[in-house]
């Protein structure tokens, strides 16, 4: 065996350095900075989820990661997908990475497929990106990812047209484009949220077990904390265009390190549900345009005090931790799970 074929299974799949991302005013008007120096990285097979309230840019980092940005972004620093940095990859090399060692899943199937081919003929046009078969072995191909993504009949259902399909299944199919070329590294990026409860759960669960079954890492990006909670091995928090804490997801739920990551948890709807009452963190995002200097959450946090004023650098406070809050080792933060009973604020403001 060559040293090149040789898989380092402690290296990461995915390495993002310093990560910057900007966009371009329209004429007379400032750039907005919505993306500011992300690390971060991703192991062969680990599912990450990727948290944050609206606006925070969990959306844009994973387009980022595809090359899927408009025209308008300016990117900076390093996005390392094996040997390859898709910051700065010509068009050849993305056509190589898309679909065969990264994937993308987005919210909305319908708008995604076309409505006058077959589905068949879509997932068919994805897999012959990277490998040209026989008709008849493509076509077998296609029944297969059709059944392995749970479509009913596929031999019959690989010649229906989108609109002949639930919202679940055309969500399904778009799994199916997505995974056929078998990617390393798939993004959904809140893939369940246009279905309703019982079909999120599905799906949340067919992505996990692909995952699991294919050794596959995925970023799950996502509003909603507790489907992180049962389908991920890590949770990555963003505030304001940068992460704010990072760390395993059992962790994280128990004993956050950053009071937004707490804030966020205590207005867990089931959480609140059990409670009886309605935690919300008070107050906005800061715009793109004022950012403060010193720590971004500085206005809507219940712990700051003077020495807030200053920039906040993610630190390490484990080996496989880290978080943007100096006072993050004084603080007793509540989590989803209380460890000890606790003075909870009803308000955090
Ligand atoms: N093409 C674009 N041009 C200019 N600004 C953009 C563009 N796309 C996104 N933005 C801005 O980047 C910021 C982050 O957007 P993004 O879509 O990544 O948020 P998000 O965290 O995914 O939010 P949500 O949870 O609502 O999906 C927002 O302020 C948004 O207005
Ligand atoms: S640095 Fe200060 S204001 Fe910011 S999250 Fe930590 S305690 Fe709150
Ligand atoms: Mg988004």
């Amino acid at each position: 065996m060559s040293t090149a074929a040789v898989i380092d299974a402690t290296a990461p799949l995915l390495d993002v350095r310093n990560l910057s991302i900007s966009f371009q005013g329209r004429r007379g008007q400032p750039s907005s900075n919505i993306i500011h120096d992300l690390n971060f990285s991703i192991k062969p097979g680990e599912r990450v989820g990727l948290v944050g309230e609206s606006g925070c840019g969990k959306s844009v980092t994973g387009l980022s990661l595809m090359r899927l940005l408009p025209g308008t972004a300016k990117i900076g620093g390093q996005v390392l997908l094996q040997d390859i940095d898709m910051a700065k990859a010509n068009s050849k090399q993305i056509r190589r990475m898309r679909g065969k060692s990264i994937a993308m899943i987005f919210q909305e199937p319908m708008s995604a497929l076309d409505p006058v081919f077959t589905i068949g003929s879509q997932i068919s046009e994805a897999l012959r990106l990277h490998e040209r078969l026989p008709r008849a072995e493509e076509r077998e191909r296609v029944i297969e990812a059709l059944a392995e993504v749970g479509i009913p009949a596929p031999s019959q259902r690989i010649d229906d047209y989108p609109h002949q399909l639930s919202g679940g299944m055309r969500q399904r199919v778009m799994i199916a484009i997505a995974l056929i070329n078998r990617p390393q590294l798939i993004i959904a990026d809140e893939p369940t949220t246009a279905l309703d409860v019982t079909i999120q759960a599905q799906i949340m669960e067919l992505l996990t077990r692909l995952s699991e079954e294919r050794g596959m890492a995925m970023l799950f990006i996502t509003h909603d904390l507790g489907v992180v909670a049962e389908t991920c091995q890590r949770m990555i928090t963003m505030y304001a265009g940068q992460i704010i804490e990072d760390a395993p997801v059992d962790e994280a739920l128990a004993q956050p390190a950053h009071p937004y990551t707490s804030g966020l948890l205590r207005s867990l709807p089931h959480f609140n549900h059990e409670r009886g009452n309605f935690a919300y963190i008070a107050g906005r995002v800061p715009s793109p345009f004022m950012m403060p200097d010193g720590c971004r959450f500085a206005a809507r946090c219940p712990h700051r005090i003077e020495g807030c004023d200053a920039p906040q650098a993610l630190r390490d406070i484990a080996p496989d931790r880290r978080v943007r809050c100096w006072r993050s080792e004084d603080l007793r933060l509540n989590g989803a799970v209380d460890t000890a009973p606790a003075p909870m604020p009803e308000v955090i403001s």
